[in-house]
């Protein structure tokens, strides 16, 4: 490995990187895309992706396998949302084969930046669509950049697999009928605010209950919830706000069918996480962060422990990781080869 960094070390911070994919939509369609040095982008003054947040990200992972090959998790899950983003903004898709070689090209151009297997970090990839060119008036962009970059990374929340305690924030971070269930920037500058209000307190992050009724878990910070019950089921919230997180997907999918658990996605009610004896965080970012405790008005519900993660985390945690990084059998298909 030529480069000259210190895997272990990583947290979840920029890292310029050799090469990134820029492809152009111009006159209704996108060009061939290329790999490229520059990380600045240059870009009119008046895009709308500036003023008016028209544009949408990804998030998915690379990782390295014991024997040295190189893999992507359901990179066409993110194409798919990506797509959903883009709708619901007013951008054009992306197909969803050109996203997945876009992803691929960029992977075999930083191969160097893929952390080595046992070291758990792992190679973050970023794409994203912004709404670009000369426009003043509030509608869609007349051309569109799609960018692939990639940054080494290790745990989001720092401890990865050691439990941290969040809190309910008082805020929104998406209406209800609005952007919550698209990845579009908007959601994340409205959370900047709540998250900070939170470190300040001493939490990971904050929750977000339902911007209707504020008495449902929606998410967890960047990440969705996930509950053990005491009769061993996983629960998930359901709501149209919350963004669809591939991997409480896939989790959902492997506690049903690799550890024969009961799964259901449905409403979690604030005033009752007595219900719960364990309790996740969960997305590609995060992984599996076990929750440790929940403030709420002034009262912190501690699930299995603040000190130690719950057996049936730690299972589900172990399955997912093992397919990841190609030590468990994964299901077809949700496996890409560089
Ligand atoms: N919720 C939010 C708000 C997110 O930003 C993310 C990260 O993408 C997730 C949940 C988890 O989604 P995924 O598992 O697809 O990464
Ligand atoms: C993810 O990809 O899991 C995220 O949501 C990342 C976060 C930094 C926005």
């Amino acid at each position: 490995m030529s480069k000259n960094i210190d895997w272990s070390k990583l947290g979840f911070a920029y890292m310029k990187t050799d090469l990134r994919y820029v492809s152009k939509w111009k006159d209704g369609k996108w060009d061939d895309g290329q790999l490229v040095e520059d990380n600045k982008l240059a870009i009119s003054e008046s895009s709308t992706a500036l003023h008016y947040g028209q544009q949408c990200f990804e998030g998915l992972k690379v990782y390295r396998t014991k024997d040295g090959k190189i893999q992507l998790f359901r990179p066409d899950e993110n194409a798919k949302r990506l797509n959903n983003s883009c709708r619901r903004v007013m951008m054009p898709d992306m197909p969803v084969e050109k996203f997945i070689d876009a992803c691929v090209q960029v992977v075999k151009a930083n191969a160097d930046y893929v952390p080595p297997y046992g070291t758990g970090a792992t190679l973050y990839l970023r794409p994203f669509v912004i709404g670009v060119g000369d426009n003043l008036g509030v509608k869609p962009a007349p051309e569109y950049l799609f960018v692939v970059f990639c940054v080494p990374v290790g745990p989001y929340f720092k401890g990865g697999m050691t439990p941290v305690n969040f809190t309910i924030s008082e805020y929104d971070r998406a209406a209800p009928y609005g952007t919550g269930a698209a990845k579009v920037g908007g959601n994340y500058a409205a959370s900047m605010y709540p998250h900070k209000l939170a470190v300040e307190k001493g939490y990971a992050d904050c929750i977000y209950l339902d911007p209707l009724t504020h008495t449902r878990i929606e998410e967890v910070g960047a990440a969705n919830f996930f509950g053990i019950t005491k009769d061993d089921k996983f629960i998930t919230p359901k709501s149209p706000s919350i963004l669809p997180s591939i991997t409480k997907y896939s989790l959902m999918y492997l506690a049903k069918e690799y550890l024969g658990m009961e799964v259901e996605e449905r409403d979690v009610l604030v005033d009752n996480l007595d219900e719960f004896k364990e309790a996740g965080a969960c997305g590609t970012a995060a992984v599996i962060t076990p929750i440790g405790g929940i403030e709420y008005k002034g009262k912190l519900h501690v699930f299995h422990s603040e000190k130690e993660v719950g057996p049936i985390t730690k299972k589900l945690y172990n399955t997912l990781y093992g397919i990841q990084f190609g030590d468990v059998e994964a299901p077809a298909g949700w496996i890409v080869e560089v």
